[in-house]
């Protein structure tokens, strides 16, 4: 394994310009829209750590290959050239110069994911992948172990839960859209809160970086919070830590 780890001490420019957040949590927790939008506030790069393992189980699902062949994935996962926007208002990613931008998102994809991002070094080379973007920081990270194994001396470390049903009602939400009847929609729930139980079991019982709060992290119950909410706690944690040159806020 790769032991470089991000540097801890701010870089260029602004004094605080170095910062690395992380933020993890399960599927539905509402990881991705408060990273996006912490990191638009602040000015900052934004890294959806949770799109490289999915791009490499697409590119698993296109080759036809074996999922219960580790050796076949972690092949693929060192082989394919993987480049991906860490602007948070314009989100793209190719892969071997393909856009899997939305591709990503289905259905076949998020039920292989957890399969694929168990294999150990399949993880391995998404964690050097993920070190690199990082960089010198300035950079909002979400993932399941961002905290803990990708970036352990980040300077904010927040852990985002949500009650099992409120995941599955917000995933609900931005899988299947629209629905025809009161019963397609409790059909669709149910089947997205299966999926997700299932994610979550994989993801957290898995052997290499399983999805752990890092000790020092900072959970945050999302049940009953707006995004908003949970955005604004987590740029206090980050006006704190750059205290006393807090980074500029933008505003909504
Ligand atoms: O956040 P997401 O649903 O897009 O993540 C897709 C899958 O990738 C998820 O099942 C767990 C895995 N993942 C991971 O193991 N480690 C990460 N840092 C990010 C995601």
């Amino acid at each position: 394994m790769d032991s470089a780890r991000p540097p801890t001490a701010p870089a260029r420019g602004h004094p605080a310009r170095g910062i690395v957040v992380a933020i993890d949590g399960p599927s539905g927790s509402g990881k991705s829209t408060v990273a996006r939008e912490v990191a638009r506030r602040l000015g900052l790069r934004y890294l959806d750590t949770g799109a490289l393992y999915r791009a490499v189980t697409w590119c698993a699902l296109e080759h036809r290959l074996d999922l219960e062949d580790p050796e076949a994935l972690a092949e693929l996962a060192e082989r394919v050239v993987l480049q991906i926007s860490t602007d948070p208002a314009d989100f793209w990613l190719t892969a071997d110069g393909r856009d899997a931008t939305a591709v990503i998102r289905t259905r076949p994809v998020t039920n292989a994911v957890s399969v694929v991002s168990a294999v150990p070094d399949v993880r391995a080379h998404l964690l050097r992948l993920q070190r690199e973007l990082i960089g010198s920081g300035g950079i909002v990270v979400e993932g399941r172990d961002i905290g803990t194994a990708v970036a352990p001396d980040a300077h904010v470390k927040v852990f985002l839960t949500a009650s099992s049903s409120a995941r599955a009602v917000r995933r609900s939400r931005e899988l299947d859209g629209p629905v025809d009847s009161a019963t397609d929609a409790a059909a669709a729930m149910s089947q997205t809160r299966a999926e997700i139980d299932r994610r979550d079991r994989l993801d957290s019982s898995r052997a290499a970086a399983p999805l752990v709060r890092a000790r020092d992290a900072v959970e945050l119950d999302s049940t009953s919070l707006t995004a908003e909410q949970v955005v604004a706690e987590v740029l206090d944690m980050a006006n704190e830590i750059t205290s006393p040159h807090p980074l500029p806020v933008l505003g909504r």
